[in-house]
């Protein structure tokens, strides 16, 4: 089953972020998600250059309400975490729609067809755009995505390789605002420590030097066979002049990895939780399925 182009899609230079609640029929409403994988090859076509790619989830409190034949397996909804005062909340959205291209232009045209495709049938509940800061880095001036997987590793970790919901992948996504100016009052040495890297250069620091507070520290876990847990990050930094952050998006062929990572984050051993938490905080969370393009359309017949 083809999977759609923006879950496994190479990091590009804009994203156009659409969240969305339904207000209409059900069945209406799935039509309509059906056209979509068109709609995103229309727009690549249109734009050849551009490196456009759309996807759209449904959320796990929607998915019932518009395909309730069946249900991708163990779908949840988001996981929140509350430790030391520090909260990852859930905040469901019924749809999420990520439009990449290296042309903002583009995004605006693709993100305009979108909202009249769905017009009347849902209402737009956040809208958030993401851009490429520096050389990957996230707005700490960190390197983010650097031990993604790469090449065709990335749909092994990122798509459901069989049944019913093959090519399809569990999202999470959250919004993050980062503390910006306590941020930058620390020590490039105290950020490096929070990290678990170089500044400069990326560096993953050795095992032995990295403080189990460190974001790499918390988040490199194993599955009960001894095997790496892997998830595919396609998160891109987002922001105005009041508010900035990381617009986190999750791609996995399971929603175990993601969870374990988010608890490990909040609730490490002990009283190690991840020191980012300091200066970020998550004021959105939600978990949603992206189907293949095959099963998108079939559903809306
Ligand atoms: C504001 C929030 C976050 C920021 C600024 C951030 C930033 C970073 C940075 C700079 C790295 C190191 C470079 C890299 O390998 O990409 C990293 C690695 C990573 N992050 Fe995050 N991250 C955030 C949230 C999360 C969350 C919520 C998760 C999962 C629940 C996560 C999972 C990972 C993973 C799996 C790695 C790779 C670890 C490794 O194998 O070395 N991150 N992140």
């Amino acid at each position: 089953m083809k999977a759609q182009a923006g879950i496994c899609a190479e990091p590009n230079l804009h994203a156009l972020y659409l969240m969305f609640n339904r207000t209409g029929d059900a069945a209406e409403l799935v039509g309509r998600l059906a056209k979509l994988p068109a709609l995103w090859q229309a727009v690549a076509a249109d734009f050849p250059e551009a490196g456009f790619s759309g996807l759209v989830a449904v959320g796990a409190d929607a998915w019932d309400g518009l395909y309730p034949a069946a249900r991708p397996p163990q779908f949840r909804s988001f996981m929140a975490q509350s430790a030391n005062g520090q909260e990852a909340p859930n905040t469901p959205f019924d749809l999420f729609i990520q439009l990449r291209a290296d042309r903002v232009d583009v995004l605006h045209h693709a993100g305009h067809r979108v909202m009249a495709l769905l017009a009347g049938v849902v209402e737009l509940a956040e809208e958030v755009r993401g851009f490429r800061n520096l050389d990957c880095r996230d707005l700490t001036g960190f390197v983010d995505g650097t031990e993604n997987p790469q090449d065709e590793h990335r749909a092994e970790v990122a798509l459901l390789a069989e049944g019913e919901f093959a090519g399809g992948s569990y999202i999470h996504v959250q919004r993050w605002v980062h503390a910006m100016s306590d941020w930058e009052k620390l020590a490039q040495k105290e950020q490096e420590d929070i990290i678990g890297r170089t500044k400069p250069d990326n560096i993953e620091y050795e095992s032995a030097a990295k403080p189990l507070t460190a974001h790499i520290k918390r988040v490199n876990l194993k599955t009960p066979k001894g095997e790496s847990m892997e998830i595919l990050r396609q998160s891109m930094p987002w922001g105005t002049m009041t508010e900035q952050g990381l617009y986190f998006i999750s791609c996995c062929r399971t929603q175990q990895h993601f969870n374990a990572m988010l608890a490990s984050m909040y609730k490490g051993e002990g009283s190690h939780f991840d020191h980012l938490l300091r200066f970020t905080k998550a004021v959105t969370g939600a978990a949603f399925f992206a189907p293949s393009e095959g099963f998108l359309m079939a559903q809306g017949k």
